[in-house]
């Protein structure tokens, strides 16, 4: 799987670390954003991870700041970017699942490797669910707002 690894300065260490071992397990990893703990605006990472993931070539993104916040507001306002920001395995499987979500958001003060490790585990390997239903929930979401 070809995916693409961002973060500020406050996601940094995490998103190395979490690169480092999902390249050692064989996916086809790059890595944007901050290349160091020096301070690094999350909105730019947040940006250059939707834009290479809408590029297409690439299958899902993976953001990470401190709380995943940042980078999921930045992140959602682009139109055919579902960012997830996601603290348990569970949000994870039902973010790709129901929510046809591609780009993984995590919190690196929230989250410790090994958790972080898991939750993006079970995010790449599980597919979306494309039944009626959901489909057509997704696409509601990229719809028009209703007229007030
Ligand atoms: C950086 O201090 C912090 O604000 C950022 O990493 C993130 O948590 C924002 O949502």
């Amino acid at each position: 799987m070809t995916v693409v690894f961002g973060s500020d300065h406050a996601g940094y260490d995490l998103r190395h670390a979490l690169a480092a071992g999902f390249r050692a397990a064989g996916h086809d990893v790059s890595e944007v954003g901050a290349t160091s703990d020096a301070p690094y605006d999350y909105p730019d990472a947040a940006d250059l991870v939707c834009a290479q993931v809408l590029a297409g070539g690439t299958d899902l993104g993976v953001l990470v700041c401190g709380t995943g916040i940042g980078v999921s507001i930045r992140a959602n306002r682009y139109s055919g970017i579902r960012a997830a920001n996601c603290c348990t395995t569970e949000m994870a499987v039902l973010a790709r699942q129901h929510n046809h979500a591609n780009v993984l958001c995590l919190g690196a003060r929230l989250l410790n490797l090994e958790q972080a490790e898991e939750i993006a585990r079970v995010f790449l390997q599980t597919e979306e669910d494309t039944s009626e239903r959901h489909s057509r929930r997704v696409r509601k979401l990229d719809g028009n707002f209703p007229a007030s």
